[in-house]
């Protein structure tokens, strides 16, 4: 299949795998890629731009295909050395990075000098027109049923993509709740190039995470996701479990009082004891409402490959007949 995004990244298939903190490593970024789809490296999950030019030297070993690294600007205490972590994307020959959080503005110059294309991922029209006005390439956008953060406008898909197609120029691919060939589709019809997934391609034999998590996605139903953060101002979509309810309390009991270190120990540092060691009550983790979708444990090329099989049939067959 052909769309403006396959084109764009030069890729078989429009279907990116997005960022994931302590689940993008070279290994799942490579088994997408190889795919026919676009992986991406989560860059923060690297402690120091020397250890993501070591990540990115690891994929370029594993695959010959495009691949691109996620660099997320959130709110953090310290600033991550970003300018670095841009060094080593270009000295790694990256030439797609997948930008996240607040505006990637101040380092567009630096990446488009370097002939980098950027796909900005954003929840909101306002902010993907804000990236299409700075260079942005393409965007992704992020429904509120993603995992991780949606943002604060709680807009769905199904109103978010066809807005995002009245407005914007540039390409976008449909992100959060997508899981199969529907998904992919249905993005299709609503004016999308192509689709993201999160929480689908953590449920994958290649993804380095410990088992746990795998089987707490296939296990939970698209009821068992949680916001919280949500009175900081910083709503995060996460799987529920003992620590989610205590958080959840904490921001009841608090209300507008509330401070990050009154929760900082149920959502700060936690991914390595939960994504290593498999711990998946040490805390929060972004999952999306589309675990309800996923019952099995695929490689990313079965379904890569399961998806635009499914697709073909579902454009030719049902929705072709239902035209005629
Ligand atoms: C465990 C997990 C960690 C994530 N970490 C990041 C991240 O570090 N940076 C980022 O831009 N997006 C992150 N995301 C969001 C995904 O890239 C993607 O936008 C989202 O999962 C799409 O929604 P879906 O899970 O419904 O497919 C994360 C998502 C999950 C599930």
């Amino acid at each position: 299949m052909k769309t403006r995004i396959t084109e764009l990244f030069n890729i078989q298939h429009p279907i990116i795998q997005g960022g994931m903190h302590f689940v993008g490593f070279a290994e799942l970024a490579a088994a997408v890629s190889n795919a026919g789809g676009l992986g991406i490296i989560t860059g923060l999950t690297q402690r120091t731009p020397e250890d993501l030019a070591n990540e990115i030297a690891k994929c370029n070993a594993l695959t010959d295909k495009p691949f691109g690294v996620n660099l997320t600007f959130l709110p953090t205490v310290s600033s991550p050395d970003y300018p670095g972590y841009i060094k080593a994307i270009v000295e790694g020959g990256v030439r797609i990075v997948e930008t996240a959080g607040r505006s990637p503005q101040a380092y567009m110059p630096a990446l488009k000098e370097a002939g980098i294309k950027v796909i900005h991922k954003c929840t909101s029209v306002r902010h993907a027109l804000k990236a299409e006005s700075i260079g942005c390439d393409a965007v992704s956008v992020d429904g509120f049923e993603c995992g991780g953060h949606p943002g604060e406008d709680d807009i769905p898909n199904m109103i978010l993509l066809p807005r995002a197609a009245e407005e914007l120029t540039i390409p976008f691919v449909a992100s959060g709740g997508m899981a199969d060939a529907r998904s992919l589709v249905a993005a299709l019809a609503m004016g999308a190039e192509g689709m993201n997934m999160g929480t689908r391609f953590i449920a994958t034999k290649e993804a380095p995470v410990h088992q746990n998590v795998k089987d707490a996605i296939v296990a939970a139903s698209e009821l068992d996701t949680r916001l919280v953060m949500r009175p900081l101002r910083n709503t995060e979509r996460v799987l529920n479990n003992p620590q989610v309810e205590k958080i959840l309390a904490k921001e009841e009991e608090l209300g507008k009082d509330i401070k990050f270190e009154d929760i900082i120990e149920a959502v700060a540092g936690v991914y390595p004891k939960i994504m290593m060691d498999g711990e998946m009550d040490a805390g929060a983790w972004s999952c999306g409402m589309v675990a309800g979708l996923i019952h099995d444990i695929p490689t990313c090329d079965e379904l890569i490959s399961q998806i635009m099989q499914e697709a073909d049939g579902i454009i030719k067959d049902r929705l072709a007949t239902l035209a005629s």
